[in-house]
C-alpha cells in the first residue's frame, strides 16, 4: 500500500467586519496608538457582531473552504474544530458546525488547546488521513474572545481579536501536506493565561460575576518570556524532523500574537524577514484561528503557493505550543470512487461477476475522469492568479 499523506486542498476564512483601532482603544482606556503598535505591532483587530457567534464564523470559513477544495460536506470523514471559545460549554460547536454544513453523520470533535489549537488539530488531522481512517478532514481555527475581554484592562483588551479560518486536507499519494510536527504543553504555567470563571472550578455565581472571574486574565509578561523560550526551539526542532533546513522554509507563519516573540523566533532559526507572514497589524491575536487567517491571505497574495514548504508554530493557553511543516502539493490524487463512506451494497458485492465486470471497471473510468478534471480546475486556478 503506498504512503498516505495530508494535504491542505481547500482554505477559507471569515473576519468580522467591525474594526475596532487602536484610536478607539484610546477612549476606552488609558493607553496610546504609539505603545500597542511599539509593544505589540497591532494597529486595529476585528470585532463581531451582538448576534454573530462562534459557529456562525466557523461554518462561514469552512464552506470557502470545502468550495476551494470542491469537497461536499457530506464526502468528510471528520470534522475538527479548534477553539477555546465556543457557543456553549456544551453542546460541542462542531455538531453545529457539522449539522449547518449539512456533513450528515460525520463525526466531529472540539478541540481545546488555546493558541496552539489549530496547529494541535492540523496533525490529528494528519493522523486520521495517514491511518486511513480518512480521506477528508475538515480543519477549522475559531475564536470570539472579545466576548471574555475585559474592557477596563488594557493588559489585554489592546491584544484579541475574533476571527475563523479553515482548511481541508485531504489524501494525496504525494509526500507532501503535514510533513511533521511538534506539540508541547506546561501545565505549570496554567495561571499566566486563564478564564478562571465558568469551569467546574468556579461554576457561575452572581460572586464570580462581581470577581470579574468570566474574564480573561493575563500575565502578559510570563507568557511573553515563555513563548521566547519555546517557539524558536519548537520550529527548529519541527523543521530537523521533515529532514529539512531553515533554507528549505519558503513562509513562515507564527500564530500572530506579539510582533517582538514573531521577530525574536525568526531570528532564532534565520528566517529572513521576507520569510515572515505577518498580518498582526490588522487582525490582533485571533487565537487559534490567527495561523489559518494567515495561511489564506498567504494564498490569496500569493505568498504561498503549489510547491512552497510552510513553518507554522503557535502558544498560548495551557501553557501549551505547536509547531508543524506543511508542503503545499498540486492536488493529483483522485478520491477514490465508491469510497468507504459510500459503500458497494453487499448484495452487489456478493455477487463477484458484475463487481468484476460493472463496478469496479466503472469505479476506474469515473475516478480517472475525476482526477482528469482536478487537474483542469487546478490548472484554471492557477492561471487565472
Ligand atoms: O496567544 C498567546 C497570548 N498571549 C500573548 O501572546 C501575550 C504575550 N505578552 C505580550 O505580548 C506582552 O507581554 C504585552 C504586550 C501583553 C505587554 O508588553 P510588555 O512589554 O510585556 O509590557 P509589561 O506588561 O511589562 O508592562 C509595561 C508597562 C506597565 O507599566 P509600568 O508598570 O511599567 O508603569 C504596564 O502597566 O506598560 C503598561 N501597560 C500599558 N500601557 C499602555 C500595559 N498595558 C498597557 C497598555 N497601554 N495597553
Amino acid at each position: 500500500m503506498s504512503e498516505r499523506y495530508a494535504n491542505i486542498v481547500g482554505w477559507g476564512k471569515y473576519t468580522p467586519e467591525q474594526v475596532l483601532t487602536n484610536a478607539d482603544l484610546e477612549r476606552l482606556v488609558e493607553t496610546s496608538d504609539e505603545w500597542i503598535f511599539k509593544r505589540t505591532g497591532i494597529r486595529e483587530r476585528r470585532i463581531v457582531s451582538p448576534t454573530e457567534n462562534t459557529s456562525d464564523m466557523a461554518i462561514a470559513a469552512a464552506r470557502d473552504a470545502l468550495a476551494i477544495a470542491d469537497v461536499r460536506a457530506r464526502d468528510l470523514g471528520l470534522i475538527i474544530v479548534a477553539t477555546s471559545s465556543p457557543d456553549y460549554l456544551t453542546p460541542p460547536v462542531s455538531s453545529q458546525v457539522q449539522h449547518a454544513l449539512g456533513a450528515r453523520d460525520v463525526g466531529a470533535f472540539t478541540l481545546v488547546a488555546g493558541c496552539a489549537g489549530f496547529v494541535y488539530a492540523l496533525t490529528t488531522a494528519q493522523q486520521y488521513i495517514a491511518n486511513g481512517v480518512c480521506d477528508n478532514v475538515l480543519v477549522i481555527g475559531v475564536e470570539l474572545l472579545s466576548r471574555f475581554v475585559d474592557y477596563t484592562d488594557r493588559s489585554t483588551c489592546v491584544l484579541f481579536g475574533d476571527g475563523a479560518g479553515a482548511v481541508v486536507l485531504q489524501v494525496s499519494n504525494e509526500p507532501a501536506g503535514v510533513l511533521s510536527s511538534v506539540l508541547g504543553s506546561d501545565g505549570s504555567g496554567a495561571e499566566h493565561l486563564i478564564l478562571p470563571g465558568g469551569g467546574t472550578a468556579n461554576p457561575p455565581t452572581h460572586e464570580t460575576i462581581d470577581q470579574g472571574l468570566h474574564t480573561l486574565k493575563m500575565n502578559g509578561n510570563q507568557v511573553f518570556r515563555f513563548a521566547s523560550r519555546i517557539i524558536g526551539k519548537a520550529l527548529r526542532q519541527v523543521i530537523q524532523q521533515a529532514g529539512l533546513t531553515s533554507d528549505d522554509i519558503d513562509l513562515f507563519i507564527p500564530h500572530q500574537a506579539n510582533l517582538r516573540i514573531i521577530e525574536s523566533a525568526a531570528k532564532y532559526v534565520g528566517f529572513p524577514e521576507e520569510k515572515i507572514f505577518i498580518n498582526i497589524d490588522r487582525y490582533g491575536n485571533t487565537s487559534a484561528a490567527s495561523i489559518p487567517i494567515a495561511l489564506v491571505e498567504a494564498f490569496e497574495q500569493g505568498r504561498a503557493k503549489v510547491g512552497d514548504t510552510l513553518a507554522f508554530v503557535a502558544f498560548g493557553a495551557g501553557l501549551s505550543w505547536a509547531a508543524a511543516v506543511v508542503k503545499v502539493a498540486e492536488r493529483v490524487k483522485p478520491i477514490p470512487f465508491l469510497h468507504s463512506r459510500r459503500k458497494t451494497p453487499a448484495w452487489i458485492s456478493a455477487f463477484n461477476p458484475l463487481n468484476t465486470v460493472v463496478v469496479k471497471p466503472l469505479g476506474t473510468v469515473l475516478g480517472l475522469l475525476q482526477a482528469g478534471i482536478q487537474r483542469l480546475t487546478s490548472w484554471f486556478r492557477r492561471n487565472q492568479s
